[in-house]
């Protein structure tokens, strides 16, 4: 029995599959290019799919025990034209289309999906605290969050246990977010960006990687989880937390318009966060090792 990871060659991807292979578990990873997918570990293997279809991968469902959906082309750092908006909602759908097709057509089906969504799903929340039970927002995330979810619900006809998370920034020391965050502040013109009072979901890799493995092997986890830290961080604290991890200052603050004229409709990601809040997975007995931007940047950036 193995795990599929859907997406599975970027940042959580080898992260999950790095975690699963040290415990002894088997991997195969969906790749567009599967011959660039180098450095993997021991019992791990990427087999080639278009992103669009069950074409040459449909045979490895029967066997698999999971399928994780990581697919998506990257929502930041480049502009937010219409032709990568749609690029952006499209990678997603028809990935995670796929993915139901598949199982659908399976005779044996794998015992739980995961698919990938994000806070984003939410939309700009202001200073509420956000749960799972939130609605959706309206923004084009929210848009591509709800889209991007619904392509998982025909699983419960299936009778297959379908896992959303709803992820937050995910720091990691070699991707994501946290390199562009940090640059800044080692050029000592880091601080807040905006009023600095938005929320800033973040979690850290480890926490994520701990977390999904803990949603598929719990039986009773189903349906959306926020897969954020537990500590309420809006920008400002976050600002705070880097400056300390960097034994830099973080008083230069970015005002609003200047990221907006920079980074257009994209600003929003930096903007106009939420204050998630990870309730379900802490209701369920989930244990972060990486609560609060202290601990996690001071172990990813110390
Ligand atoms: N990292 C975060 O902070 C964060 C936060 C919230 C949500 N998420 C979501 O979680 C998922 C995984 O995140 P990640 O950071 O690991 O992403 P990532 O590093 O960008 O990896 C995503 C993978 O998706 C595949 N992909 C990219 N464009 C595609 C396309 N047009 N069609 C089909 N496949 C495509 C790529 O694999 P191949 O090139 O090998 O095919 C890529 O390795 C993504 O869907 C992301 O939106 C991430």
């Amino acid at each position: 029995m193995y795990t599929i990871i859907a997406g599975g060659s970027g940042l959580i991807g080898r992260a999950l599959t790095e975690d699963l292979t040290a415990d002894g578990h088997e991997v195969i990873i969906l790749s567009r290019r599967p011959e660039r997918v180098r450095g993997l570990p021991p019992g791990a293997r990427a087999v080639r799919w278009d992103g669009r279809t069950p074409e040459g991968w449909q045979e490895y469902v029967e066997e698999c025990n999971a399928i994780v959906n990581l697919t998506g082309t990257r929502i930041a750092p480049w502009p937010w034209t219409a032709a990568r908006k749609r690029q952006i909602l499209d990678s997603r759908v028809h990935s995670g289309q796929a993915v139901t097709q598949a199982v659908a057509a399976a005779v044996k089906r794998p015992r739980v999906v995961v698919q990938a969504s994000g806070v984003g799903f939410y939309g700009p929340r202001g200073d509420e605290s956000i749960d799972e039970s939130a609605a959706p927002g309206d923004d084009f995330l929210a848009q591509v969050c709800i889209a991007w979810e619904a392509t998982a619900q025909p699983l419960d006809a299936l009778g297959v246990r379908r896992v959303i998370i709803r992820t937050g920034h995910v720091l990691s020391r070699t991707g994501g977010l946290l390199p562009y965050l940090a640059l800044p502040y080692r050029l000592w013109v880091g601080g807040p960006m905006g009023n600095g009072r938005q929320g800033q979901p973040w979690i850290h890799i480890a926490d994520h990687v701990a977390a999904v493995r803990w949603l598929i092997e719990h039986e009773v986890a189903a349906g959306a989880f926020n897969l954020v830290a537990p500590q309420r961080t809006s920008n400002a604290s976050m600002s705070r937390a880097l400056g300390q991890a960097l034994g830099r200052p973080a008083v230069v603050t970015v005002p609003a318009f200047v990221l907006r004229l920079l980074l257009g409709e994209e600003a929003t990601i930096l903007l106009d966060g939420q204050h998630a809040i990870p309730a379900r997975l802490q209701e369920l007995g989930f244990a972060f090792r990486f609560p609060t931007a202290e601990a996690a940047l001071s172990d990813l950036l110390g």
